[in-house]
């Protein structure tokens, strides 16, 4: 039988700050390692999320979850209020994956003095593709990471490559800004049918989630494809995501993995195809590796 310890769950830096020095101090004490790994989140935690944390549960030794919706990276017509909340059947799953800690500050206790603080801004990729679609968004994003480890100081902090251009932003700052900790990505969790797991996708009525379904099997058409070629996987992912009802294709694009911007038409090696869609109402994003030889 599994036997569950709840984590802690804290809402404030300096109580979080105290219990993990505690902790670091009692793993010491015992003669263990006290690797702490963070895994930000923001919460309303799916299958996608749970992978991560068993990897900072495989990778390290302390534990933290953050749940936060980090209203600096919603643009105001988005889904800010309408995002899904749901800590106590978070704090439930943590339970189970061995979560040590979850941070769930209220944004008081991150933002003191709201649209005035300090942000970070993210480099010229920050305005791309999902930066495009929603400008400020990763500047928002990389202000709560960057804070959300200085909160932690982890060894090694966790994200999804489900978010591709997210990931890359966050390589990029812990390089840029000398930051000390390790990323750790993991791949993309999806459902039976292929479909990336998201928080949204609770959002997507019937037919919108099985046109949704088409996102994926382009991307794969695309991968497929790439033998041929950059324009031959780009028109093998059209032509199932044009085909599909309900689907407004937003962007589709083969970034270069080291610099994430576009590959010319005659490019070879590793890259990465994006999409982005709009199924009925929600939006969606979703990646593939390609390999051009
Ligand atoms: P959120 O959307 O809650 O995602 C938290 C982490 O889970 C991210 O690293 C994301 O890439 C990962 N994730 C989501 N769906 C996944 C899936 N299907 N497979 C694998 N990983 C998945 O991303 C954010 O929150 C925020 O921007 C955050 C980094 C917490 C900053 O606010």
């Amino acid at each position: 039988m599994t036997v569950l310890t709840k984590p802690e769950v804290i809402d404030t830096i300096d109580e979080l700050r105290n219990s993990l020095c505690l902790a670091k101090q009692n793993a010491a004490a015992r003669g263990g390692d006290a690797h702490v790994v963070l895994v930000p989140t923001m919460g309303a935690l799916h299958a996608g999320h749970r992978e991560l944390v068993r990897r900072a549960v495989a990778v390290g030794d302390i534990v933290v979850v953050s749940v936060f919706v980090n209203p600096l990276q919603f643009g105001v017509n988005e889904d800010l209020d309408t995002y899904p909340r749901t800590l106590d059947a978070d704090v439930a799953a943590l339970a189970e994956e061995g979560a040590a800690f979850v941070f769930a500050p209220h944004a008081q206790e991150m933002y003191p003095d709201g649209a005035s603080s300090t942000r970070l801004t993210a480099g010229a990729v920050g305005g791309l593709y999902e930066g495009a679609a929603r400008p400020g968004h990763f500047d928002g994003m990389l202000t709560v990471v960057a804070k959300l480890l200085n909160i932690v100081e982890p060894d090694i902090a966790v994200f999804g490559q489900k978010d591709a251009q997210q990931v890359f932003l966050v390589e990029r700052m812990v390089a840029d800004l000398n930051l000390r900790v390790r990323i750790e990505v993991v791949p993309t969790v999806r459902e039976d049918n292929g479909l990336a797991r998201s928080s949204r996708n609770r959002n997507l009525d019937e037919p919108a989630r099985t046109a949704a379904r088409s996102l994926f099997v382009g991307l794969t058409a695309a991968a497929a494809a790439a033998h041929s070629g950059v324009p031959a996987a780009i028109v093998a992912a059209h032509a199932v995501i044009g085909a599909a009802p309900l689907v407004k294709l937003d962007y589709l694009v083969v970034v270069h993995p080291h610099t994430f911007l576009p590959v010319d038409d005659d490019y070879r090696g590793q890259a990465r195809m994006l999409v982005a869609a709009v199924v009925g109402s929600t939006r969606l994003i979703d990646n593939i590796s390609l390999d051009i030889p």
